[in-house]
């Protein structure tokens, strides 16, 4: 018997929120510090990448080497500037579609996770009014490994005493999505479907989604690309 969609686990920045904003705006703070500027486009490449390896990435864009004490100085001090700007979050940046799917999921019996890799995930989704419509919470501070390796969503599934083949990952980052397929679980990408390819289906925001849209993924054999636009 084919598997039935159980849990969805939903990725936080870019998917459920849109932190990224506040993420760049405290990178360029730093980088403007450090004597170089930091443009949007090269923040793209800090989506869905840890904090410690975005600075990394940052620091090898001002072509400037630190030792690692002062490279764990810098990375708080640029937490210290998100965390000034996630304060000031409310349910106001919740991204469309996202509540209205959180909620229909719960009424359809349908369970829920967060699989993120950030440390200030419950901050964020606390402020939003997000909290409660999470069964389970795994984030930075749970996780050794970063996506794309499966850890966050293994451990989601394990948490909700789902099977990984019934899960359907929600995603902005490829290697989010990356992670979904490690972890054998179907996957929705949302955002640029040429830059997510590895997803099941990609969509441009949570409101372009349906259950029945889901489901489907539980039935469709073979074909592992589709895009709704
Ligand atoms: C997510 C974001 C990244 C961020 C990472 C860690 O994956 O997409 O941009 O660097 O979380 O977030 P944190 O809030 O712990 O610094
Ligand atoms: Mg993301």
């Amino acid at each position: 018997m084919n598997n039935l969609l159980k849990a969805c686990i939903f990725d936080l920045d870019g998917v459920l929120v849109d932190t990224a904003v506040y993420h760049y705006m405290a990178w360029k703070r730093l980088a403007l510090k450090l004597g170089f500027d930091f443009t949007q486009e090269q923040n793209e490449g800090l989506k869905g990448i840890s904090r410690m390896q975005s600075l990394e990435i940052l620091l090898a864009e001002g072509g400037l080497v630190f030792d690692e004490a002062a490279k764990l100085k810098l990375a708080d001090k640029k937490n210290r500037w998100y965390c000034e700007y996630i304060e000031k979050m409310t349910a106001d940046e919740i991204l469309p579609g996202a509540a209205s799917l959180l909620k229909e999921l719960k009424s359809k019996g349908i369970k829920t996770a967060l699989g993120s890799a950030s440390k200030n995930a419950e901050t964020i989704l606390r402020n939003t009014n997000l909290l409660s419509q999470f069964d389970v919470i795994v984030d930075g501070n749970n996780i050794t490994k970063a996506k794309p390796d499966p850890q966050v969503f293994l451990l989601a599934a394990g948490q909700l005493k789902v099977k990984p083949e019934e899960c359907v990952v929600f995603e902005d980052a490829r290697a989010g999505i990356a992670a979904a397929v490690k972890a054998g679980m179907h996957s929705v990408g949302i955002g640029n479907p040429a830059w997510l390819n590895q997803a099941d289906i990609v969509v441009p925001a949570l409101k372009d989604i349906s259950i029945d849209t889901l489901n489907n993924l539980f039935h469709t054999k073979g074909t592992s690309y589709e895009t709704v636009y």
